[in-house]
């Protein structure tokens, strides 16, 4: 299979190393796109094609780089505000697609893509990682063997450290109108799980949210009122835990301090600034077409980082707690050790609550990202009895969740789903997950 990327920031280095080297024998990477030549560039270089090396695009030459190469498929991972435009011309130029999450981040987009998908019968794939973690697979594995009967509420916690849900609030992630938001462009991975889950899709949103701790007057009372408008070059970095430094990551200055200067694209913007617009304290309560419903918060600043997450059952209860980072210290990462720091315990009714061996995996995301790839890139894997591959409509009905929740904040009101979707003329069947 031929393969091309469009995007090529941090993230599209994984498929890159899928395509053109894990995967290398049974798949071809034929062309980069991006709208930054030295990113392109450095990409490149990454990729040992011999000859002239592989063929770089820039953005306005995206139709060109279809003709020319002619990839099966377009691997789409720009920033998330973007996907729906690649999307839809990748399928209008006959190709399949492969885009990160979020699918897109609001309705008129997603009816967009809906509607191109349908006339020109492309596939999409939303490439959702969380679904291949092993413990997450686990949860899937014991809710499918019916061993807390029938699952009728879920308490559903993430919790996002001072580093990692720092990152959200630096650049294009910082604005509702380019990410969605976080209850969008991070939530739409746990929104995710839960319908996998669930094996459902979500009927009502009720939600509400707030910018309580990445704002200027934090900075104020945490001594940073001389903060500048970046951390390179700021009079207070080193007084700052929040900070980013371009200059100590070899990686990050390659790829964004040095590229800075093609599109102005500044990757380590003042976390406490004003014109910020997403949340970072986010609460939803859902409802699904199976009677199940969901109690999920997401908190942005927390001093740890990790999930729990608990089901009630007719015949019991499942509660899984993962601790990723015990806490952070001047601006350091406790990392918690693999299994150590994850427990699942299933209470059955009248029999004692059993701590389960957690399943466990080698790499990134909690060692979901190579058994995604696998599945993805590698057409001997096989039959997936979990039914972890996802198409555009699991990618709309994980976005939908978000979408409906950051609506109900701005309106002070419960969203009904087939409401929501009928005011924007979507049609989209509803999801009843078949696994086996
Ligand atoms: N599944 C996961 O766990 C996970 C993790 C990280 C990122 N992501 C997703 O991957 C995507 C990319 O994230 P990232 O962190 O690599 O972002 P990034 O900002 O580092 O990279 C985006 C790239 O897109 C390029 N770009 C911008 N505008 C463009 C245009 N008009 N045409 C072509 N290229 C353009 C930029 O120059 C940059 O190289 C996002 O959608 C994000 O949500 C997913």
């Amino acid at each position: 299979m031929k393969y091309a990327i469009v995007g090529t920031g941090s993230r599209h280095k994984m498929f890159r190393g899928a395509v053109a080297d894990t995967y290398a024998d049974k798949n071809d990477l034929v062309g980069l796109c991006d709208i930054n030549e030295k990113r392109l560039a450095l990409s490149a270089l990454a990729v040992d094609k011999g000859g002239n090396g592989i063929a770089t695009y820039r953005a306005e030459q995206f139709g060109e780089m279809i003709d020319e190469q002619k990839p099966n498929t377009v691997i789409v991972t720009v920033p998330d505000y973007l996907h729906h435009d690649y999307i839809i011309d990748a399928m209008r130029r006959g190709c399949d697609v492969m885009t990160e999450k979020p699918m897109t981040i609001d309705l008129s987009k997603l009816k967009a893509i809906l509607d191109v998908q349908k006339e020109t019968g492309r596939k999409v794939t939303v490439t959702f990682n969380y679904r291949y973690t092993p413990a997450r697979t686990q949860i899937k594995d014991i809710l499918m063997s019916g061993a807390i009967g029938d699952v009728t509420a879920v308490s559903f916690r993430w919790y996002l450290d001072r580093v990692h849900g720092a990152d959200y609030f630096r650049r294009w992630h910082r604005y509702k109108n380019q990410s969605g938001g976080l209850l969008v462009h991070k939530s739409t991975h746990h929104f995710d799980l839960v319908n996998w889950w669930l094996g459902s899709s979500p009927t009502n949103v009720t939600a509400h949210g707030s910018r309580a701790f990445y704002q200027p007057e934090m900075a104020k009372q945490m001594g940073l009122s001389e903060r500048g408008p970046r951390c390179y070059g700021c009079p207070v970095a080193e007084k700052c835990d929040l900070r980013l430094d371009l200059m100590a990551d070899e990686a990050l200055r390659e790829l964004y301090l040095d590229a800075e200067d093609e599109d102005g694209y500044l990757r380590d913007r003042c976390v406490f600034d004003e014109d910020i617009t997403i949340e970072d304290t986010m609460q939803v309560h859902a409802t699904y077409a199976n009677g199940a419903m969901l109690n999920y918060t997401l908190c942005a600043y927390s001093p740890w980082e990790g999930l729990e997450v608990k089901f009630y059952g007719t015949k019991g209860e499942l509660s899984h707690r993962h601790v990723e980072v015990h806490g952070v210290f001047g601006g350091e990462r406790a990392k918690a050790e693999g299994s150590e720091a994850m427990t699942t315990t299933l209470y059955v009714a009248g029999k004692p609550a059993e701590d389960l061996p957690v399943w466990e995996g080698a790499g990134a995301h909690g060692g979901a990202d190579p058994v995604m790839l696998g599945y993805l890139f590698d057409p001997d894997m096989g039959h997936d009895r979990y039914g972890r591959g996802s198409t555009h409509i699991d990618g709309a009905w994980s976005i939908l969740t978000g979408i409906a929740a950051n609506a109900s904040i701005e309106r002070n009101e419960t969203v009904h789903i087939d409401s929501f979707l009928s005011e924007h003329g979507i049609v989209l069947p509803k999801k009843e997950w078949k696994f086996g």
